[in-house]
């Protein structure tokens, strides 16, 4: 199972030791307002981590819990899995992320982590990902990452906005970003 790292958070696959970190983010309303519009039980947790746990085996990917290296607390989550959790549909990413870490460039990290382990571990074809059509926090980390809006389409029991990228698109954006680094660690003098 594939552990991932970033400058600020570890990314774990999810086990049963993240059950109430997890269920403390569930079960917020704030987060879960365009997820599925209401809060989880701890039992829907449980549920979720089961079935996580049973991916993670099939598929080697599925969700992680984001860990911040500073606190060692379970801040958040996110995915690779199949759009729908169809494996003929392309892979998909996700995260959330509790409200108190909102607003600090926590969830374009871990994307960032997410879509590189996508498409160079996975060798995927194309990333997409989706949100309530009013979620404009995470339709802004979706572009942040590199990837297009698509339009609507109806998944999860909703009409979502969709973004997506190619690999051709990532590979062009991982140059852009690494050309562009020397000037900001070797500034002009
Ligand atoms: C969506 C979510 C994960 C974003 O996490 P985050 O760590 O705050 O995201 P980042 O800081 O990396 O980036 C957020 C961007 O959205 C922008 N943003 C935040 N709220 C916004 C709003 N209401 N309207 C427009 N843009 C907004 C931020 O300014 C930032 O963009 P910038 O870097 O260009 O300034 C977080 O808000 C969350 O957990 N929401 C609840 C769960 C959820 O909805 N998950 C997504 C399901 S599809």
């Amino acid at each position: 199972m594939s552990l991932l790292s970033t400058a600020r958070l570890r990314l774990e696959p999810i086990n049963d030791s993240h059950l109430q970190g997890l269920h403390a983010l569930n079960r917020d309303p704030a987060v879960m307002r365009y997820i599925t519009g209401k809060p989880d039980t701890l039992e829907d947790t449980q549920a979720m981590i089961e079935r996580v746990k049973a991916r993670w085996i099939e598929y080697g990917f599925s969700w992680w819990s984001f860990i911040e290296l500073e606190s060692e607390q379970l801040i958040g989550a996110g995915c690779i899995q199949y759009l729908g959790r169809d494996p003929a549909n392309p892979l998909e990413t996700g995260w959330r992320l509790r409200q108190d870490k909102w607003g600090r460039g926590y969830a374009s990290e871990a994307a960032h982590s997410m879509a590189a382990f996508a498409f160079e571990t996975l060798n995927g074809a194309s990333l997409c990902a989706v949100c309530h059509q009013d979620n404009s926090a995470s339709a802004r980390v979706m572009q942040k990452l590199g990837m297009h809006y698509r339009g609507i389409e109806r998944w999860y029991e909703m009409d979502t906005a969709v973004y997506d990228m190619t690999r051709a698109e990532w590979q062009a954006r991982r140059i852009e970003l690494c050309t562009k680094r020397p000037t900001t660690f070797f500034p002009d003098k």
